[in-house]
C-alpha cells in the first residue's frame, strides 16, 4: 500500500533507510544483539525459527512528541510479543495463528490485513521480486496487554520482522527493523511519531524527537507522498540514568485504540493551535528537564517531572477518570510522582516509587481499580558496547 521501503543496496548512496531512522547514534544504538533462535538451514526437515520484541513504556512526552516535541521511552524487557515460524508445505502459501486473538487466516485470503501487508512487504524487502514467496506458518502469541499504552502492535510487528528475516538467513539492523514497522504503525493509527517502533526495535532507553514538526499527516491528501511514506529521520540518543528506579505499572483495564486519542488531539490541535502549541512545549520543557534530572540520578525531581507531565496531559484531554484515580491514589500514597503513560483515554500509568513506599503505592493502585500492577526496574547507566 502507502510504504515502499527498498534495502539500503537498493537504494541511491546517501538515501540509505538508516539514515531515515536516525543518526549518528543509529549506530551506537544499534549494537543490540539480534533476538532470534534460527536453526542451521536445513534442506531435508521443516524449520523453525523464534523471535520475539519487548513491550515498551513512554516515561515523558508522549502526544507532544507527535508535533517535534521530545519524548523518553523504556523498553520492558520482560513483556514480549513473541513469534515462530515453521516452514509450509509445498504450496501452502503463508498463513498467520494470532493466538491472543484466535485467529487464523491465509495472507493471501486476507491481504489487506496489517499483519498480512507487514510479512508480505517484509518479504518483498528481504527477497528479489523473481523469488517466489516461501510457504510458511506463523504463530504469533504475546503477554502485552493489547491497547494498553505498552506497544503491543509494534512489538508484535517487531517480532515478526526479526522472526522473518531469521527464518530466511538475513540479519537486520535495528534501524531497519524499526523503519519496517514504522509502516505497519502507519497502517494502525495513520500519525506515528516513530517513538514505539524504535524503542522496541533497539531495545534501549531512548530520547526520540522527530525532526519535522508532525504537521503532515498521512491521512492529508495534500501531503508530499516522498515523504510521508519514510519516517521522518528522527533524533534517536541513548539517554544516561545515574541512579536505577523502580516504576509501578497500574492497568486501568480499559483497553483504547491510539489512533483515537491522537486523532482526537490532532483535531483539537487544529481548532486551537496555539493553545496546544503552548502545551506541548511545556511537555517539551519537562522532558528537557527530565532527562537532566536522570543524568543526575535525582529521583525526586523526576517524580515532580512525571505528575506535571500528567497534568499536562490532563489539559490535552488525554487523560480518564480511571487514569486520574490511580494517579491519584499513586501519588497520595507516597509515590514520588505519577502519570498515564501512552496515548491515554484507558491503557496504563506508571508510578516512580521509593523501596520504601513501592508496597504502600501498590496496594493503594490496586485499592484504587487498577486491575493489574506490575513492577519494572530501570537500571541502565548507559548502553552496553557491542560485543561487551
Ligand atoms: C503512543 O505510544 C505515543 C503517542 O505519542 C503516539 C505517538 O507518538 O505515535 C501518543
Amino acid at each position: 500500500m502507502r510504504q515502499q521501503i527498498s534495502r539500503p543496496s537498493d537504494q541511491g548512496k546517501g538515501q540509505a533507510s538508516d539514515g531515515e531512522q536516525g543518526r549518528s547514534d543509529d549506530q551506537e544504538l544499534d549494537k543490540t544483539p539480534p533476538l532470534t533462535s534460527a536453526p542451521p538451514h536445513s534442506l531435508a526437515s521443516p524449520r523453525r525459527t523464534s523471535s520475539s520484541a519487548a513491550a515498551k513504556l513512554i516515561l515523558c512526552g508522549e502526544h507532544a512528541v507527535v508535533y517535534g516535541r521530545p519524548a523518553i521511552a523504556l523498553p520492558l524487557a520482560d513483556i514480549r510479543a513473541h513469534v515462530d515460524i515453521d516452514d509450509g508445505s509445498s504450496g501452502s502459501g503463508i498463513s498467520v495463528h494470532a493466538r491472543d486473538l484466535r485467529r487464523h487466516w491465509r495472507v493471501g485470503d486476507d491481504p489487506h490485513g496489517p499483519i498480512s501487508q507487514l510479512i508480505t512487504s517484509v518479504l518483498s524487502y528481504l527477497q528479489d521480486q523473481s523469488i517466489p514467496a516461501p510457504d510458511l506458518g506463523l504463530t504469533v502469541s504475546s503477554t502485552i496487554p493489547i491497547a494498553s499504552g505498552m506497544g503491543s502492535g509494534a512489538a508484535v510487528a517487531t517480532a515478526i520482522v526479526r522472526a522473518l528475516a531469521a527464518h530466511l538467513g538475513q540479519e537486520l539492523t535495528s534501524a531497519e527493523i524499526s523503519t519496517l514497522v514504522y509502516a505497519s504503525e502507519q497502517r494502525f493509527h495513520g500519525t506515528p511519531s516513530g517513538i514505539d517502533n524504535t524503542v522496541i526495535a533497539y531495545e534501549q532507553p531512548i530520547w526520540f524527537q522527530r525532526t519535522d514538526d508532525g504537521r503532515q499527516t498521512t491521512d492529508d491528501e495534500s501531503a508530499d507522498p516522498s515523504s510521508v511514506l519514510r519516517p521522518p529521520s528522527p533524533l534517536i540518543e541513548p539517554i544516561e540514568i545515574a541512579s536505577p528506579f523502580t516504576l509501578l505499572i497500574g492497568e486501568t483495564g480499559v483497553r483504547s485504540a491510539t489512533r483515537l486519542p491522537v486523532g482526537e488531539v490532532r483535531r483539537r490541535w487544529q481548532a486551537d493551535p496555539a493553545r496546544y502549541e503552548a502545551l506541548f512545549d511545556q511537555i517539551g520543557a519537562v522532558v528537557t528537564q527530565a532527562r537532566m534530572v536522570l543524568k543526575q540520578g535525582d529521583l525526586p525531581a523526576l517524580g515532580s517531572l512525571l505528575s506535571q507531565n500528567h497534568t499536562l496531559l490532563q489539559q490535552i484531554g488525554v487523560s480518564s477518570p480511571q487514569l486520574d484515580a490511580l494517579v491519584g491514589a499513586a501519588q497520595a500514597a507516597g509515590a514520588l510522582g505519577a502519570k498515564l503513560s501512552g496515548a491515554g483515554w484507558g491503557g496504563v500509568m506508571l508510578a516512580l516509587v521509593a523501596p520504601d513506599t513501592r508496597a504502600r503505592v501498590a496496594a493503594a493502585l490496586s485499592q484504587a481499580g487498577a486491575k493489574r500492577v506490575s513492577e519494572t526496574e530501570v537500571n541502565l547507566s548507559r548502553p552496553a558496547p557491542a560485543n561487551s
